[in-house]
């Protein structure tokens, strides 16, 4: 396990950072170029770690995708029937998307075949997925009684159902989208909250049919899907760590471009304003599949905030840099309601508090979320990402108003979604 020293007690961010693609978007266009029917391309495709899982399963499954010279994606789709049982493990990585969609894809599939992950992965629950698809008729079994990796699976004929999700999660969604897409019938999905809708984007791009209304998702099995050019956005997550550095590190002024600004992602734009940081918005109004545009972020006197309800899925992953925004803002910020945060890469409302208060932060764990008191002066430290990237991003973006040597451990953990993560930081760093 490497480490590395962390850039200190820097004055002032400036320049433009061009975000790399939405990792939920890339996965998902690999997924839907291998069900669809014809040669779908994907540009501006994520070469994080958790993409190339995505892409090494659908390899085995027998699907050809080509990785052209300038980063373009070409996947020969032949529907869902042209997937094959595959001779080896299919190997998830830190993935919890490719596993858990992926298990919605395998549950029609007339094949055996087998899903392992990393250490990380083999702690990630997975009933959330394996009690309605065993609903529907597939055979399913986990470690733990259906619980956790490995898992086998033998697909095959499938009922649909009427499931209403106990905790809001796209990924199970998703998982039952896609086995929706399979059965013979019309599958009914009821969310607690909105959660993003990438998937059911991705079916209308194809040329397929899915219907919401209010919280209920109804899709009808065995529509045919066709091969699509898709472009992904750059990745609000991603985005994320410049938006809280551009705000609380002085004097910084920085531009984001091509940022994905789907409306089930934009909670933390919500959030920056209520804290009252100086946020531009210059939207793209082009593109109608997954909107996006540019942001421009400057040094903000922010101010603390409560973070509560059906916003949670629409900020989950970027609640571990807002914690770290929080310990700069004047007063208190609450964030509640946001248990999911324990069965992310790492238990995020353990791992950001233990780090945090690492380097000085006024930070607590509750039992749904945290509460943090700005704010506090930020000090030197050896700290780790525990082996989960956006806990890697955050602490080198804590680093920057930190006034002591900062080591982190672990580092390698952020070429999960952000391979060019320190690139971009470097270029913006006066
Ligand atoms: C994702 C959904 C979210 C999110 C994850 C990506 C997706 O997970 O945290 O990083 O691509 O569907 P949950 O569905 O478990 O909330």
């Amino acid at each position: 396990m490497a480490s590395i020293k962390l850039k200190t007690n820097v004055n002032r961010l400036n320049g433009e950072v061009v975000i790399p693609g939405d990792k939920s978007i890339s996965h998902r266009s690999v997924m839907f170029g291998a069900i669809a029917h014809g040669e779908t391309t994907i540009t501006n495709f994520l070469p994080g770690e958790d993409c190339l899982s995505t892409i090494s399963c659908f390899r085995k499954l027998g699907v050809r995708i080509e990785e052209e010279e300038n980063g373009k994606i070409r996947i020969y789709g032949a529907g869902f029937e042209g997937l094959s049982e595959p001779k080896e493990v299919l190997d998830v990585g830190n993935s919890g998307t490719t596993i858990r969609l992926l298990m919605g894809i395998l549950a029609g599939r007339p094949f055996f075949s087998t899903l392992v992950g990393d250490e990380s992965i083999g702690k990630r629950p997975m009933t959330r997925v394996t009690v309605p698809l065993k609903q529907m008729g597939v055979k399913i079994d986990a470690r733990e009684n259906g619980a956790y990796t490995p898992i086998a699976i033998r697909g095959g004929n499938l009922s649909p159902i009427n499931y209403e999700l106990p905790v809001a999660s796209a990924q199970v969604k998703s998982a039952l989208i896609l086995a929706g897409l399979q059965a013979d019938g019309i599958t009914t999905i009821l969310e607690p909250a909105s959660t993003r809708d990438h998937t059911e984007r991705m079916i209308r791009q194809f040329g397929g049919e899915i219907a919401k209304d209010n919280q209920t998702i109804t899709v009808q099995g065995g529509q045919r899907l066709t091969a699509q050019d898709i472009h992904v956005p750059g990745d609000i997550s991603s985005a994320a760590f410049f938006l809280a550095a551009g705000a609380i590190v002085p004097n910084s002024e920085i531009v984001l471009k091509n940022v994905g600004l789907n409306p089930t992602r934009t909670g933390m734009i919500e959030v920056l304003k209520n804290m009252g940081a100086e946020l531009e918005i210059i939207s793209n109004k082009e593109n109608s599949f997954e909107p996006s545009g540019d942001l421009i972020i400057k040094a903000s006197n922010l101010k603390g905030t409560v973070i509560a309800g059906d916003i949670i899925p629409t900020l989950i992953d970027e609640i571990p840099i807002i914690a770290l925004m929080a310990t700069q803002a004047e007063g208190t910020t609450i964030i509640k309601d946001a248990e999911e945060l324990k069965v992310k890469e790492t238990n995020r409302i353990d791992t950001v508090v233990e780090e945090l208060r690492k380097l000085g932060a006024s930070i607590e764990a509750t039992a749904d979320g945290m509460i943090i008191n700005g704010k506090s002066k930020l000090t030197g430290g050896t700290v780790s990402s525990h082996g989960d990237h956006r806990i890697g991003m955050m602490l080198a973006i804590a680093a920057l108003i930190s006034d002591g040597e900062v080591i982190l451990e672990n580092p390698e953990s952020i070429s999960v979604s952000y391979p060019n993560f320190f690139t971009h930081l470097n270029q913006l760093i006066q």
